[in-house]
Formats: structure tokens, C-alpha cells, sequence
């Protein structure tokens, strides 16, 4: 099927074309109708239609003879482990724990916290809350007590399930003593906590703590509960431009229509193939393509702990390609730089047959054109950058590459709008940039296809306000972007407080927040500048109290801290330059994208706003003293 005619019927007709692809899914009872709107006005897929997530992932195949098909690797070169997991093990295990979890009162509409490292409980845990109809909420392993109690208290779970420890490059992280202390500081008191054992580090258990292998044992297996196709799956918070963040909702039905047309459409892989995404299930991009759409599309996934580097070194996803004869590899082009920063002439791939690897997907983040050349040059084989967001769930932008004609790759882009994604690029009066290679706001026209986000948790009000209210009829990305004469998308990164570090998605509004707490700090602004290694790094300008006396260095280290306690390790916050002023417009916004240029060395125009253009030159004597950012390194 040619991109052009797929996608034009995708947008001309979504009711039909929807129902076409809903076939591709078992369904209790299927959905007479595609699309409808809720009471306020929101759209909804596949209302009547009745399923389970897990057992489109598990049963469906075991009654189709792939019961003896692995399901999930568990690679761990932190660990040294390697275990292999059936299609029929993994349903047991999953019907097992959800029993498990049946008898400590969980069942369909309660909420459950996970906060897990990368191994293959975290699986169980999701598809096990999915088989009882209960609605997840994953909470990335690296996220500091205060990020976590901020979750419980919004989610408000009946339990959370964890793990002893997590394990980074050469050490272990201890996660009890942060899980306790998230749930001392918030107000919702989950009345259950199960825990993971790993012999690497043990704990002993508290009251209210129970184990989960003695739990998994002792359930009684559960049947699939049928849920609603509009029911939700789970909520995943994500970083807005405050410091409470965003929790994004999921459909069961959309969601499972949308990740199997994707599998097939976008990523061209077909089951039994080993599909193989090298992120964490704390993000979408593990939710949706390290759990969920591999195992609906009967692909063997793995589950990888470690790094792209030292783990044990920068052959390792060389390595895993060629020991598990991986098909489709996705990861986030900050992976690739460290490989890249590693083994620059990647000396250590010609250790290895990567034969059987078809291409390469890359998002999270801007896949800057060296690292796309570079990885075009020592794979040989299609590289695709693709663009999508927490919200969205599945790809918006895409080189659709299971299609008969698979379409050319054009580095730098992030492809063609997705079936279903009718994507438009804005300007501020919300008109269209009719022009080529003209940046605007990229906006999707109402309605998102299936598996985007139909509101927030328990606010639609602010689902509402962050996303339709700037275009009506849009939805607001909250990327910049432009289109080529081709029809070839750029994104050209966030218009709003938003970074994305490592491919984490951080709010620099928190970190304002947090930082303007400090007994020194009159006012503050975060930036989050280039970094060759992690694509962003926020670095803090701060302007003290009248009076106050403290030295920079000092200053600098404690905010550091204070970002690491509050947030975590991954926020990567290390720099703080103190400045006499901030740059604001005339109504007292401060110029933070002009901040982010001078220290990045970009162009910028000279806001026409500002109130005194003098303070960028004391802006840039300050990034230049204290070498911040790319312009000021040598
Ligand atoms: N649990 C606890 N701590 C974690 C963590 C986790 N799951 N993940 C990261 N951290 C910690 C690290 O140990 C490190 O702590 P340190 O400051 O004490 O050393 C800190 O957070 C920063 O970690 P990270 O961003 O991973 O940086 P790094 O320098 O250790 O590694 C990369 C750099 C590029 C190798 C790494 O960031 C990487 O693999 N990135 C890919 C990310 C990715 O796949 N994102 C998916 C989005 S699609
Ligand atoms: P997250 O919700 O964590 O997946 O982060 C989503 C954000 O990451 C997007 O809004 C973009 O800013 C950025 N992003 C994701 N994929 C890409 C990509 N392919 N190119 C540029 N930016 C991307």
C-alpha cells in the first residue's frame, strides 16, 4: 500500500479506517463504532467494544500455538543473566501475580504504583494490573522520593509494587529507603507495598511490605477480566512546565489497535520476529514498545538492563543484536553518542554479525545529522528517526517502513505524518505556515487517531487548557517545527519549559520552582543548553538576595544537591551561575530561549520585548567565566 493513499484514507475517512485496522485485534465484543465524543466533548475509540490488554498480549497467542515462543529475553549484562521466557510461562507468571494481587483487594478501576528496574517483573507487574482491568502507573526507576510521592498522591494506588534495588554501571541503587521515604512525605498511604528480592541486595521487610515471589506463588490464576475498550490501562506522568506534572491517560482499545497497526505499518516487523527497544519501561517508549506492542504483535521483546556503554563496554548492543538475531532495534540517539564517544570508528562492531538487523529506529530526542551519518555509515541500513510524545503513545511523524514501498529516508527529518496524524505547522495566530522550511508550532488536527491520550488523570480541565485551547481545533505538540517542499518534517525542539535530558523528559519549571526555595535565591531562571553526550543539560541562572552573602562554588554545589534529592540523579543538574539580573520582555517574562542561544551559540534576533538588551552581554560574560555551553568551551 502506497504511504500516500493509506494516509489520505486514514484522515478522509478515520471512522472506517479504524474499524478496518480494530479487526486485526481479538475483541470480547467488538465495537459497532470507531469514533464518538464523551459528554465533554472529548473524542473516544471504540466505545461497546469489550477486551483485555493482557490477554491480547499473552492468551491470544497460546491459542494461536505460539505457547512455546519466547516472549520476553531478560538480558542483563549488569547482572550477568540471561533467561528466556515462553509465551505460555510469561501468562502463567502474569495470571499468577494477579491473583496475587487479587487478594490484597486490588481489582478492576483501582490504581497500582510500579516503580521497577528493568527486569522482567516489571512486565508482570503491567500485564498482571491489565488482566484484573486495574490501571497502572509506572514510575521511572531514576526519579527521586519527592517525584514518587508526588505520583501516589495524584494516582492514589492501593499498592505499590517495587523491588529491592536497581542496579546502575557498577553500582546498586538501594530503592526501599527511597519508596519509604515518598510514601512518609506524601498523603495517600497505599496500604499495601510488594517487593522484589534481588540477591544483589536484599532487604528486610517492613510492615505492610510482602513479597512478591512468596505472592505470585500463592495466587490463584486469573482469567482475563473484560474491560471497556475506553476503560483505561494506565496513567504515565510526564514533565510539563510546572512542577506537577502531567498523568496521561490510556485507553485499553485504541491503544491496542494503534501499537498493532504501528508493529506492522511503521516498524515492519511480523510475529516471531525479536524486536528489541533499548530504554527503560519508566518511559512511553518502554511502555509501549518494550511491553505492550511487542508482545500484541507476537514478537519476542527484551527486556536489557544496562547501558549502551561499560555494560561492559561499547560493543554491547552489538552484541545483543547478534546473540538474540534481533530484527528491529529502537533506542534514543543519546545511546548512539555514547557509543559514538566511545568507539568512534565502532572497531568493537566488527566483533559481531548483525545480520539479521533490518533497520534502526531513533526518538526521544533530535537525532542530530552527525550521529545520524555516523550511524548510517557503520550499520548500512536504514536509520529512522521518528518523532512521537508521551501523549501521543505510537509515532506521530515516520518513515512508514512496513509499507510495500517503503519510503526514502531524508536525514535529519523525522519523517511524514503518521496515519491518523493530521499534522499541521502553525503560526502564532494559529494559522498555517504555508511556506517550506518556515518554522510554527506543530499542531495535530482533532481528533488523534486511536492510543493518544484522551485526557489527563482526573482533569480534563487541564487536558483542556495545555493542549486545546492555544488552536481551536488542535492539538498543541508543544514542539517547533517546519516541513521541507518534500512534505518531510523537522522538529526543531520544545517552544515551552520542557528538556529533554538523555532522553528523559524534565520540566526546567520544576527546577525554577525548587530552586527559587533556596534562603539565598531572589529569582532564578533554567535553561536547558546543548550537551553533545545527552542532546540537553539544564544549567541554573540565579540572582541572589540583596545582602546575602555566599560563595558561588558553595551555592552551586548545594543546588546541585537539592535538584539530585528532589528530582534525581537524572535531572544531571550540576551548573549555577549567579547574574545581577535576568533578561525579561517589558512585561517581565523572562527571555529564556535567547539565554539557551547565546550560551548554544546560535542566532537570535534581539527580542523586540526586551527590557534592557544590555543584560544579555552580562549573560554572555557569565557563561563565558564560567565556560557554560557549547560557545564558551575552548
Ligand atoms: N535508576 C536510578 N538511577 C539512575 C537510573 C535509574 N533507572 N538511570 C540513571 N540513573 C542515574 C545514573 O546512575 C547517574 O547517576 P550519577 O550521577 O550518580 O552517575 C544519573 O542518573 C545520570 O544517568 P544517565 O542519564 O543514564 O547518564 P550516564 O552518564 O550514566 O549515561 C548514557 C549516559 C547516554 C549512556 C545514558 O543516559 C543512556 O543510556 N541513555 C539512553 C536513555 C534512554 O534510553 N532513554 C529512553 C528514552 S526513549
Ligand atoms: P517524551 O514524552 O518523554 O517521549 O518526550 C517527548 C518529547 O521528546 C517531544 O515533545 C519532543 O520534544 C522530543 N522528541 C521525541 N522524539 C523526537 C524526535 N524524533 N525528534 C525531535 N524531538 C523528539
Amino acid at each position: 500500500m502506497i504511504y500516500e493513499t493509506l494516509f489520505q484514507e486514514s484522515i478522509q475517512n478515520p471512522e472506517d479506517f479504524w474499524m478496518k485496522q480494530a479487526q486485526n485485534i481479538s475483541w470480547f465484543e467488538a465495537p459497532e463504532k470507531a469514533l464518538s465524543q464523551d459528554e465533554e466533548g472529548l473524542y473516544r475509540w471504540f466505545k461497546g467494544g469489550k477486551m483485555n490488554t493482557s490477554y491480547l498480549a499473552l492468551d491470544y497467542h497460546i491459542e494461536q500455538g505460539r505457547g512455546d515462543q519466547t516472549a520476553i529475553i531478560y538480558d542483563s549484562p549488569v547482572t550477568d543473566t540471561l533467561q528466556k521466557i515462553t509465551f505460555s510461562e510469561l501468562r502463567d507468571r502474569v495470571a499468577k501475580f494477579a491473583g496475587g494481587l487479587q487478594s490484597l483487594g486490588v481489582q478492576k478501576g483501582d490504581t497500582v504504583i510500579i516503580y521497577m528496574p528493568m527486569i522482567p517483573e516489571a512486565a508482570v507487574a503491567m500485564l498482571a494490573c491489565a488482566r484484573l482491568g486495574a490501571i497502572h502507573s509506572v514510575v521511572f526507576g531514576g526519579f527521586a522520593p519527592h517525584e514518587l510521592a508526588i505520583r501516589i498522591d495524584d494516582a492514589k494506588p492501593k499498592a505499590i509494587l517495587t523491588a529491592s534495588c536497581g542496579i546502575e554501571i557498577k553500582k546498586v541503587i538501594s530503592y526501599m529507603p527511597l519508596v519509604r521515604e515518598a510514601i512518609q512525605h506524601a498523603e495517600h498511604k497505599p496500604s499495601n507495598i510488594v517487593v522484589c528480592q534481588r540477591e544483589q541486595h536484599p532487604i528486610e521487610l517492613e510492615e505492610n511490605e510482602s513479597d512478591w515471589t512468596a505472592l505470585e506463588a500463592s495466587g490463584t490464576p486469573v482469567e482475563p477480566v473484560a474491560v471497556d475498550a475506553t476503560d483505561p490501562l494506565y496513567i504515565l506522568y510526564t514533565s510539563g512546565t510546572t512542577g506537577v506534572p502531567k498523568g496521561i491517560v490510556r485507553d485499553n482499545g485504541g491503544h491496542a489497535v494503534a501499537l498493532k497497526f504501528s508493529m506492522e505499518k511503521i516498524y515492519g516487523t511480523t510475529t516471531g520476529e525479536v524486536y528489541w527497544t533499548a530504554s527503560d519501561v519508566g518511559w512511553v517508549v518502554g511502555h509501549s514498545y518494550i511491553v505492550y506492542a511487542p508482545l500484541i504483535n507476537g514478537n519476542t521483546t527484551i527486556v536489557f538492563e544496562g547501558k549502551p556503554i561499560k555494560t561492559p563496554d561499547a560493543g554491547t548492543f552489538w552484541r545483543v543484536i547478534d546473540q538474540h538475531k534481533v530484527s528491529v532495534f529502537f533506542t534514543a540517539p543519546t545511546a548512539f553518542r555514547a557509543i559514538k564517544k566511545e568507539d568512534h570508528e565502532a572497531e568493537l562492531l566488527k566483533n559481531y554479525d548483525i545480520s539479521s538487523l533490518k533497520r534502526v529506529f531513533v526518538a526521544g530526542e533530535r537525532c542530530d545529522i552527525g550521529t545520524y551519518n555516523w550511524m548510517n555509515d557503520h550499520l548500512q541500513r536504514p536509520i529512522v528517526d521518528h518523532w512521537w510524545q508521551t501523549e501521543s503513545g505510537w509515532p506521530m511523524l515516520a518513515d512508514m517502513m512496513g509499507l510495500e514501498e517503503a519510503p526514502e529516508v531524508v536525514g535529519g527529518s523525522a519523517g511524514k505524518p503518521v496515519c491518523g496524524f493530521n499534522v499541521h505547522i502553525l503560526d502564532e495566530g494559529g494559522h498555517e505556515v504555508t511556506k517550506p522550511n518556515q518554522e510554527g508550532f506543530v499542531a495535530i488536527k482533532l481528533p488523534l487517531p486511536p492510543g493518544c491520550l484522551p485526557t489527563l488523570w482526573q482533569n480534563s480541565a487541564r487536558f483542556k487548557s495545555s493542549y486545546l485551547s492555544m488552536f481551536d481545533g488542535f492539538y498543541l505538540s508543544g514542539d517547533g517545527g517546519y516541513r521541507d517542499e518534500a512534505g518531510n518534517f523537522f522538529i526543531t525542539g520544545r517552544i515551552d519549559d520542557v528538556i529533554n535530558v538523555a532522553g528523559h523528559r524534565l520540566s526546567t519549571g520544576e527546577m525554577e520552582e525548587m530552586i527559587s526555595t533556596h534562603e539565598v535565591v531572589a529569582e532564578c531562571a533554567v535553561v536547558g543548553i546543548e550537551d553533545n553526550l545527552k542532546g540537553q543539560i539544564p544549567v541554573g541562572l540565579v540572582v541572589l538576595k540583596d545582602g546575602v552573602g555566599i560563595a558561588e562554588a558553595d551555592l552551586e554545589k548545594e543546588l546541585a544537591a537539592m535538584i539530585r534529592h528532589e528530582i534525581g540523579p537524572i535531572a544531571c543538574y550540576k551548573q549555577t551561575t549567579v547574574v545581577k539580573r535576568l533578561p525579561k520582555t517589558r512585561s517581565g517574562k523572562i527571555l529564556r530561549k535567547t539565554m539557551r542561544k547565546i550560551a548554544d551559540g546560535q542566532d537570535f534576533k534581539m527580542p523586540s520585548t526586551i527590557d534592557d538588551p544590555a543584560i544579555l552581554d552580562e549573560i554572555r560574560e557569565a557563561f563565558q567565566e564560567h565556560k557554560i555551553g557549547n560557545a564558551f568551551q575552548s
